[in-house]
């Protein structure tokens, strides 16, 4: 009789407190999305992405799906919020066909796709290739594609927060150089943007703009992250937020008539820089970071040429003095380098 009535008793003490825990849960966490939770239930298991790197689209790029891709409510309007995204939701696109200019360097692409899939394991990013050879992206210059790849990145990783874009002709010199912590999470990008500095079109002595990044920003409103060089900005390494904004800035900068399809020199590249330029709302959304931070050159002062410890370098115009493999190769020697090589000031 005893233990007939203990086992019921326990059981509904059981329950109401496992109601009353979500009760507390929902009512204080409610501002959280439960995707939030669902993503990262332990042990969860997903199934492999397709990459499709092997068929080419069945038509005009902007008529694919993937430029539908989903922004959560965590990241959409007044009520977004900025957070530190989980390792596995960066993911480092590399978005290329092989060729260009770099094809002067050896097995390039399998070489550094081979480098970037171990920084990828050793931190729990993402890393992911996409033969951009697969778009029709009409007459445009072909490097207009890398922004195709971009949504296609977002549309086949539902849960990416963060895409970093980079250019096949960029060596990870620091392995160990925590992505999050230096540069996507709002507390990198609180300290971190440069604040009132020109938005160069052309040397500043030349060509000064007057005008500059904003000088305070909301970090939730930040969704590109870019740096300068000594020109203009560089789209070979910049990162990429899931959110409204984004969808809107890709949608606009391959506008086919107003952009895209006349004749850019710097075609992408000069598509980000022009709207930088033209829009408050643009510079809003886009921060500018110093450019060794994720684009140090091969050349160039302190400010510009790769020095010891920085994450990256990028051999941008490397082809100009006919020097790609040469510099190349010496950086990837050094790569990981402990001993002081290229420090500061020197
Ligand atoms: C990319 O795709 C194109 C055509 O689909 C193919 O010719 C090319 O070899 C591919 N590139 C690589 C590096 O596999």
């Amino acid at each position: 009789m005893q233990a007939f009535q203990v086992a019921p008793r326990r059981t509904i003490l059981l329950a109401i407190g496992l109601v009353s825990f979500f009760i507390i849960l929902f009512k204080f966490y409610g501002d959280v999305p439960y995707e939030y939770y669902r993503n990262y239930s332990p042990g969860e298991v997903l199934p492999p992405v397709e990459d499709n790197n092997d068929k080419p689209q069945p038509g005009y790029f902007k008529a694919q799906p993937e430029w539908d891709f989903s922004v959560p409510r965590s990241a959409k309007g007044w009520n977004g919020y900025a957070r530190s995204p989980k390792p596995k939701d960066v993911v480092v696109l590399t978005a290329s066909d092989g060729g260009g200019h770099n094809s002067a360097i050896p097995d390039v692409l399998e070489r550094v796709l081979a480098d970037r899939k171990a920084y990828c394991d050793l931190h729990g990013y993402t890393n992911l290739w996409i033969n951009t050879s697969r778009y029709d992206i009409g007459d445009a210059h072909r490097t207009w594609s890398k922004i195709p790849a971009v949504a296609e990145a977002f549309y086949l990783y539902p849960h990416a927060e963060w895409i970093w874009l980079i250019d096949t002709d960029i060596i990870l010199m620091t392995p160990e150089y925590d992505l999050i912590k230096e540069i996507v999470s709002p507390e990198a990008i609180n300290k971190g943007l440069m604040r009132e500095t020109p938005i160069l079109d052309g040397q500043l002595k030349k060509n000064p703009t007057n005008i500059f990044t904003p000088k305070d920003f909301r970090v939730e409103e930040i969704d590109i992250l870019i740096t300068q060089d000594h020109q203009s900005v560089n789209t070979g390494s910049t990162f990429f937020r899931r959110t409204a904004f984004t969808r809107y800035l890709l949608e606009i900068m391959t506008d086919y008539t107003m952009l895209m399809g006349n004749d850019h020199s710097g075609a992408e590249q000069d598509a980000i820089k022009h709207l930088m330029l033209e829009h408050q709302l643009v510079r809003n959304h886009v921060g500018i970071y110093p450019q060794r931070k994720f684009n140090a050159y091969v050349q160039g002062g302190d400010n510009m040429g790769y020095r010891d410890g920085d994450l990256a370098v990028h051999f941008a115009g490397c082809w100009v003095g006919g020097k790609c493999k040469e510099w190349f190769e010496e950086y990837w020697s050094k790569k990981g380098h402990k001993e002081p090589w290229k420090p500061e000031g020197q």
